[in-house]
């Protein structure tokens, strides 16, 4: 944790220990243990990058436990909308068309366009506040989460369902980012100007899936 985590105000620690809760949820850990079992089974059929995400993303756990050691995330409550987003993650995993569904909830709609917008606001807040651990820490997962997106588009195998089931659950992504509203916008951010900005990743992220030739 950085030595001036405690003297930075009080609405900021708030709020990045309200993003941050979203990477590394845990009061909910125990609700989406199965998710790890999943992720570790369908890595060994996908091959390539995959266990490499999954690897990545425990870390990326682990970063944000260690960092929250002496200041913990258990006091973050997080609302109905993420849980659902999360609960949806455990049903796809189980549907026969389980790439289509996993790559569109969690690589396109959760990495793509949620944690997008969450990382740019905790790598700009914790840049503005002088946090240059939890800084550095946040830059690295940026670049990993980057590479998971890309991961995403290669396992999209029905590119309409695929734009379809985007599309279909965008709005319960907008329903998270309002439901954070007085975290957020105490960190300088506009709610609308948040759901632009989600609103271009999305449209990109559908661009790149129809112009895949594959
Ligand atoms: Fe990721």
């Amino acid at each position: 944790m950085d030595k001036n985590w405690f003297s930075t105000p009080q609405e900021i620690r708030e709020g990045i220990k309200y993003l941050s809760a979203h990477f590394y949820p845990v009061n909910l850990m125990e609700r989406w243990k199965i998710l790890k079992k999943f992720s570790f089974e369908k890595a060994k059929i996908i091959t390539n990058y995959s266990l490499q995400q999954v690897i990545e993303e425990i870390e990326h756990f682990d970063f944000f436990k260690e960092y929250f050691k002496e200041d913990p995330l258990t006091t973050v409550r997080l609302p109905d909308s993420y849980i659902k987003l999360f609960d949806g993650l455990v049903e796809d995993f189980q549907n026969e068309k389980w790439k289509d569904n996993v790559a569109t909830r969690f690589h396109m709609i959760t990495e793509g366009v949620l944690a997008t917008v969450g990382l740019k606001i905790l790598n700009e807040t914790s840049k503005k506040y002088n946090l240059i651990e939890f800084n550095e820490g946040i830059k690295r997962i940026i670049e990993d989460e980057a590479r998971h997106v890309n991961f995403g588009f290669s396992l999209i195998e029905d590119k309409e369902y695929a734009v379809r089931r985007i599309e279909e659950l965008f709005p319960l992504a907008i329903q998270i980012i309002k439901d954070g509203k007085d975290k957020i916008e105490l960190l300088g951010y506009k709610i609308d100007d948040l759901i632009s900005l989600m609103n271009e990743l999305k449209n990109a992220r559908i661009n790149k899936i129809l112009s895949r030739t594959n």
